[in-house]
């Protein structure tokens, strides 16, 4: 089973023909409202891509969080965790242009108030066979909490780095995998991306773990202890990239936890998500297994 750990957050989202700048007006365009935040889209995600997981975050006490949890509740994801704050539920603010660009404003509200003592209660029953995934989307020493609580129960945790806080450096030696982009694992390492083979190389050497980076339509690259990999993406056009991370991270998780080899379920996760990029708003364009199958002819 993956257990996800972190966010739930109900994306606004406004289709602008071109991104304002501060102090800007810009007019016309379409709103929409989508299901989103990093730990419900990697929660989906790895259900979408066949997993049994469950999802441990909050939502807040308005009417917002039905919505927010809507896909989740519909693909099938344990929400017997999820806690009801007194707060608002999070809001992610979302401009995407007619290029896919976008720009992000995160409200937390109830993400803000997940605690260590929901990674205790949450994830309790955590076994060696599991997996955990976790975000940075909810406070840090929640965070911490759950990859010690992986750690100590013996399953796998995987870190994804999204969005950067001053203190993953800290956090990051206690996962078993870290997922970064480009930026996250250059602001982690302090090394330019120039130098991104041998920095991946020192991490691998110094912390003795996986660290996978991700390059967006390049593909992704990992070391292991056991060396190098790398995988392609899928060639596609994209509309709308929000959600491609965490849809890789989702897919990551399940390959392994459905005892995929790490460079298998790379290779799934980076052609999937590839083709969340191809729809508007993040849960709504994770694809499914078969539409990975599709793709890899399986
Ligand atoms: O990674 C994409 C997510 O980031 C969006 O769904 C939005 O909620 C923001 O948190
Ligand atoms: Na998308």
């Amino acid at each position: 089973m993956i257990t996800v750990f972190g966010s739930t957050n109900l994306d606004q989202i406004g289709t602008v023909s071109r991104l304002p700048k501060p102090g800007e007006t810009v007019a016309g365009g379409t709103f929409s409202m989508a299901p989103g935040g990093k730990g419900a889209n990697q929660a989906l995600a790895a259900r979408r891509a066949g997993a049994k997981v469950l999802h441990v975050s909050a939502v807040g006490d308005d009417a917002f969080a039905d919505l927010a949890t809507e896909l989740l509740r519909d693909g099938g994801v344990d929400l017997s965790q999820l806690r009801k704050a007194e707060a608002a539920t999070g809001i992610a603010m979302i401009f995407v242009d007619a290029a896919g660009e976008n720009v992000i404003a995160i409200l937390p509200g109830a993400n803000g108030t997940i605690s260590a003592q929901d990674a205790e209660r949450g994830l309790a029953i955590l076994s060696g066979s599991d997996t955990l995934l976790v975000q940075q989307e909810v406070p840090q020493s929640a965070t911490r909490k759950a990859l010690e609580m992986a750690r100590e129960a013996g399953a796998c945790s995987i870190l994804n780095t999204a969005p950067f806080l001053p203190d993953t450096a800290k956090l990051a030696p206690l996962a078993d995998i870290v997922v970064a982009n480009e930026t996250e694992f250059s602001l982690l390492t302090g090394r330019p991306i120039e130098e991104l083979d041998m920095a991946m190389q020192d991490w691998v050497n110094r912390t003795g773990r996986t660290i996978v980076v991700t390059l967006g339509p390049e593909g992704a690259r990992a070391r292991t202890p056991d060396g190098p990999i790398s995988v392609a993406a899928h060639k596609i056009k994209p509309v709308d990239t929000v959600g491609a991370g965490d849809t890789f991270c989702g897919y990551l998780a399940a390959g392994l936890d459905a005892g995929h080899s790490l460079e298998a379920a790379l290779r799934r996760a980076a052609v999937a998500g590839s083709l969340a990029c191809l729809k508007p708003g993040a849960q709504p364009a994770i694809p499914t297994k078969s539409d990975v199958d599709g793709v890899l002819g399986g």
